[in-house]
């Protein structure tokens, strides 16, 4: 395959970057280096642009002829998205706007996107699966609901194949050590910062909401290794040479943790302590979030083969440079 990823030198995307290389498959990344970096994508061909720029995105697919699109370039804070819903329009729904535009000049045979839990808000039920009904609490949720349907009528159109993957928490670094999460403004991911208030560079770590109806009071997540996500990703892209393979699919490890149980394990793993503040809940967290992954696993014969021990590990020992005792 050709395969152009967006925001492929950020967290997510240098992971599949490296494992469809490893694959055999072509590689160009349209990154704006905004929270990316090219050291997390040595050795892969990199466009710095910029997704809203729609003469530049043409441009990449215009030298690049790319048979498959993993789009992953997007703002990812919920948080941030309740203070500037604009922004985050603009580079999550109009940026897609314009691959779709050159998806469909250049003749794009798959389309895979990074969606997100986000879009579900609140489930109703967990584990959640694909037919439980979107219910987005932010203008982020929003946008990558919106993403999904645009993605889905144009392949009603056009006949391009799709995969729309609702992410849950991903979490961890490269078992090696090689590439990991690199901290930037604004990234407020509960591993990061556990693991940044064990090595002592944050004084403590604010757990939002203690009283969930959870078993222990805090809020419960799907974590998925980012390992685990890279080959999702290739597999996905893979098996869509089959049309009726287009959809929505959950990527998660398809079981629930509590941020105490997180906290718990990486105090375990560090030796450390973790000193934790109670806040109030935030506005929009769901009390519990985890994956229904049936449907991946049926369609795709993709399944999660890291649990929480392997992603704290490999976080520790990537922040820290040092491998961490299992
Ligand atoms: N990390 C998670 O737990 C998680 C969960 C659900 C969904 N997602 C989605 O997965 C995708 C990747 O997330 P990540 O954690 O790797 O984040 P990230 O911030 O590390 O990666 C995003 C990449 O997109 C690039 N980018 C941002 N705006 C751009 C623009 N306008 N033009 C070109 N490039 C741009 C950034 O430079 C970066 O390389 C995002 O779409 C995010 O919404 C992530």
């Amino acid at each position: 395959m050709k395969v152009l990823l967006t925001g492929g030198a950020g967290y997510i995307g240098s992971f599949v970057a490296r494992e469809l290389t490893a694959r055999g498959h072509a590689v160009l990344v349209l990154d704006n280096l905004s929270t990316g970096r090219r050291e997390a994508i040595p050795d892969t061909a990199l466009d710095v642009a910029d997704i809203r720029d729609g003469d530049a995105v043409m441009r990449s697919f215009a030298r690049f002829r790319p048979d498959s699109l993993i789009h992953f370039a997007a703002l990812k804070s919920p948080e941030e998205s309740m203070s500037d819903p604009a922004r985050y329009f603009e580079v999550n729904v109009s940026g897609t706007v314009n691959l779709l535009a050159a998806a469909a000049r250049y003749g794009v045979e798959r389309f895979v996107f990074s969606s997100s839990a986000a879009v579900y808000g609140t489930p109703q039920v967990c584990p959640v699966d694909e037919t439980a009904p979107a219910g987005p609490q932010s203008p982020y949720g929003e946008s990558k609901y919106l993403g999904e349907r645009m993605i889905e009528s144009q392949s009603a159109t056009t006949g391009m194949r799709f995969a729309c993957l609702r992410y849950f928490n991903a979490a961890g670094a490269a078992t090696d050590g090689s590439l990991g999460e690199f901290a930037h403004e604004g990234s407020r991911q509960l591993v990061p910062q556990a693991v940044a208030v064990a090595r002592g560079l944050l004084p403590r770590l604010q757990i939002f909401g203690a009283d969930y109806p959870t078993s222990d009071g805090t809020a419960v997540r799907d974590y998925i290794h980012v390992e685990d996500l890279a080959e999702a990703h290739v597999r996905v892209t893979e098996g869509l040479d089959r049309p009726e393979r287009s959809g929505t699919y959950n990527l998660g490890q398809g079981r629930g943790t509590s941020v105490l149980e997180v906290t718990g394990e990486l105090r375990r793993i560090s030796g450390a302590e973790i000193p934790m503040e109670f806040a109030a809940r935030r506005a929009g967290d769901p009390a519990v979030s985890w994956a229904d992954v049936g449907l991946v696993q049926r369609t795709f014969g993709w399944a999660a083969r890291r649990d929480l021990q392997d992603i704290l590990s490999s976080a520790w020992a990537w922040h820290t440079g040092v491998t961490a005792e299992a």
